[in-house]
């Protein structure tokens, strides 16, 4: 199978600097890099654009049939675009993280999602892939050869994300976080490292000490340490 690429598999919580991390890995590795969240935000937004009422399951599935979502997984080329257009920076916008939980908790959404990210996976044509969300280390590659949970403390987490969003209270961000953590909770445990799952907790590490720690284990699933 020496064409297939060698899978790394992490989860983790909002604000856990989980894509950061995973995004420089990838670089350091030469490796692909997939953000699933990403996705989950580009369907939302696509919603919106189009005033779906993103309560209703329905309507939201229905905007499945001509979902055109493109996402770059070159590391040193990342982008996502609905129809053509970048939504990169969009995506990220408060408009788009109030709704996503609501649009990532329908099973068809989910189920064609994971189908999509699975053939990406398998498209890849680097000696590796980072992939990156809430329930890859359990659904999306549950064979993974090496698989990540990234936590950190609430403290730490709630810290790194203010330092993000600029112009908004420390209590409001950390209200934010802890809601949709709590709601994506609800659909997927990302909190608890299933069987195999590996912990790396970054709340005493910085930034440089967590890619180390991770491409430190990436080496060990390739049998190069
Ligand atoms: O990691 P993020 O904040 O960009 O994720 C956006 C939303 O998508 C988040 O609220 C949870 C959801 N998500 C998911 O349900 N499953 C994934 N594999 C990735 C993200």
């Amino acid at each position: 199978d020496t064409a297939s690429p060698l899978v790394v598999a992490i989860d983790g919580p909002a604000g856990s600097g989980k894509s950061s991390v995973s995004r420089a890995t990838a670089t350091s590795l030469g490796f692909d890099y997939l953000d699933t969240g990403a996705a989950y935000r580009a369907l939302a937004f696509a919603c919106l654009a189009r005033s779906i009422d993103t309560s209703s399951p329905d309507a939201v599935i229905a905007q499945l049939v001509d979902f055109d979502y493109e996402i770059g997984i070159d590391p040193a080329d990342y982008f996502v675009s609905v129809g053509g257009e970048d939504v990169t920076d969009a995506i990220r916008e408060p408009r788009v993280t109030a709704v996503v939980s609501a649009v990532a908790r329908v099973p068809e959404v989910r189920a064609y999602l994971v189908a999509l990210f699975r053939q990406i996976i398998a498209a890849s044509a680097k000696s590796g892939i980072i992939v990156e969300g809430r329930d890859i280390t359990t659904v999306v590659a549950p064979d993974a050869k090496l698989r990540i949970l990234l936590t950190a403390s609430e403290e730490a987490r709630m810290g790194r994300r203010s330092a993000e969003i600029s112009g908004e209270s420390a209590e409001t961000t950390a209200k934010q976080l802890a809601s949709r953590d709590a709601a994506d909770s609800r659909v997927v445990d990302f909190m608890n490292a299933a069987d195999g799952v590996i912990t790396v907790d970054s709340t005493d590490l910085d930034f440089d000490q967590t890619v180390a720690a991770v491409v430190d284990l990436v080496r060990v699933a390739e049998g190069r340490a």
